[in-house]
């Protein structure tokens, strides 16, 4: 699987579609796969929602409660559930041409259980680029209509739609701004209130060209009138720096909440990953929201609430911190690799955090006061070999000026997400070591000994 698709939030159930190949462990004829959630911990796996047809894969996309039934879609009273998605013609590309990316849509009337492809399709037919994709569509109440993002090679195209089946294009965004690397995809514009004030905030995901390589998430804010999204300044930002968190976007309908869910991977390698018979896994839904630090506004991307409840209600060992601790790790054995570690300290300064085990194998995450950056070392974690650019420290600017700190470390076997300042800098990080890890120490400079270290056993 890739991407996360059609985000939608109903009557206390998630549901996530996804980029899914069911029939092999790479990149495949795409089809949107179908789990639903409770708690955002645990995942049933639904039927597959949608499947190719004679108009291509069915490559990323959002879907929508169509509250009113603005698309017709349902009968008098119904209430449609609509996906918008491209439609990626394999056979057109083959051909050469050039037009092989369209918009359609899918509805589905018994909440999203099964799902009938539009007859009208493709809504919004592509009028000539190469790569026209991931359409992100929301109901904009100040101008009642739909909006939609697609992302347009370079930039960022916005469409406007009465019911869903009719777009106009309102305007472009980003020719020549921000991170230019790779081709842009997955656009989601987000509106989020701070001190009583409404902003947006506009992700695009791109290919390569991520600040740790490969692919990554960037974001803009700024200000959308209705038909133009204007950016407060020029800075590039990361959603998260890094390099296993792509093509995330936001799920529908969790107002006043913004959550957010990312594919845990990278194509730099995903299709290397050494893991079988699965591949790939989504990021733990995160809550965005933003902070203001100094004059800029910034996005802070913490883990969700209530994955954040669960673990707190799990067994937990908190120490004081000393300069060169081992921490009682025995624990860690138990935990078939899931754990999380939360370290707070009233001075941040250096630290190195490292995990290993029995075979040899050790990965490293710390603060470094020169740079001004947190990191994560992966080159000795284990397995490597199955791609040149996966061994690697990827590092991260701290973006708070706060003095003390607070760093979050969640560990699920194969992956470290790190959450520190609140959410201000993230990283996600695969990594394999050949046995689960059962050591835990940490080095820290002196002005860190008043903190504290805890270590939280994650018990399904
Ligand atoms: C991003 C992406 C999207 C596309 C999908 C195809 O990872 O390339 O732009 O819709 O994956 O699977």
């Amino acid at each position: 699987m890739n991407d996360p698709n059609g985000l939608l939030f109903h009557q206390g159930t998630w549901h996530l579609f996804f980029q899914y190949h069911p029939h092999g462990m790479t990149w495949g004829p795409m089809h949107w796969g179908h789990a639903t959630s409770q708690d955002l911990m645990y995942w049933q796996e639904q039927e597959i929602a949608l499947a190719p047809d004679a108009l291509g894969m069915i490559f990323s996309g959002s879907a929508v409660i169509d509250v009113n039934n603005t698309s017709g879609l349902g009968q008098p009273g119904q209430t449609p559930w609509v996906a918008i998605f491209t439609h990626h013609d394999g056979e057109a590309e083959k051909a050469g041409r050039i037009d092989r990316e369209h918009q359609s849509l899918a509805y589905s009337l018994d909440e999203g259980r099964t799902w009938q492809k539009y007859a009208g399709n493709p809504v919004l037919p592509n009028p000539g680029l190469k790569d026209l994709r991931d359409p992100k569509v929301f109901w904009h109440a100040a101008t009642a209509r739909w909006v939609m993002s697609l992302a347009a090679g370079d930039r960022i195209a916005f469409y406007a739609s009465p019911n869903l089946k009719n777009w106009t294009k309102l305007s472009e965004f980003g020719h020549g701004l921000g991170a230019h690397g790779g081709v842009w995809e997955c656009p989601d514009l987000i509106p989020l209130m701070l001190e009583g004030q409404q902003h947006w905030a506009l992700l695009v995901s791109l290919n390569p060209g991520g600040p740790n390589g490969g692919s990554a998430t960037q974001y803009f804010v700024g200000n959308f009138d209705g038909t133009h999204f204007t950016p407060y300044d020029k800075h590039t930002r990361w959603l998260d720096h890094g390099p296993d968190n792509y093509a995330g976007v936001t799920w529908h309908n969790t107002a006043p909440r913004t959550v957010f869910i990312g594919w845990m991977s990278n194509w730099l390698y995903g299709k290397d990953l050494p893991t079988s018979p699965w591949r790939s896994a989504m990021t733990l839904p995160r809550e965005l929201s933003l902070q203001r630090v100094g004059e800029q506004l910034h996005l802070s991307t913490r883990p969700a609430q209530e994955v954040v409840q669960r673990l707190e209600n799990q067994a937990r060992t908190v120490t004081s911190m000393t300069s060169d601790q081992q921490l009682p790790a025995d624990a860690l054995r138990e935990t078939d690799g899931r754990f999380a570690i939360e370290l707070n300290a009233p001075s941040l300064q250096n630290f190195t955090l490292t995990l290993s085990n029995e075979a040899g194998d050790a990965l490293h995450i710390g603060y470094d006061t020169a740079g001004n950056s947190y990191w994560i070392d992966r080159t000795e974690a284990g397995l490597s070999n199955f791609n040149t650019e996966f061994a690697a420290r990827h590092t991260a600017p701290r973006i708070s000026t706060a003095p003390e700190t607070q760093v979050s470390l969640f560990f699920d076997r194969s992956t470290l997400e790190l959450f520190a300042d609140r959410g201000l800098t993230s990283m996600t990080s695969l990594h394999f070591p050949s046995q689960p890890w059962s050591k835990l120490r940490i080095k820290a400079a002196r002005a860190m000994h008043e903190g504290t270290l805890a270590l939280c056993l994650f018990q399904p």
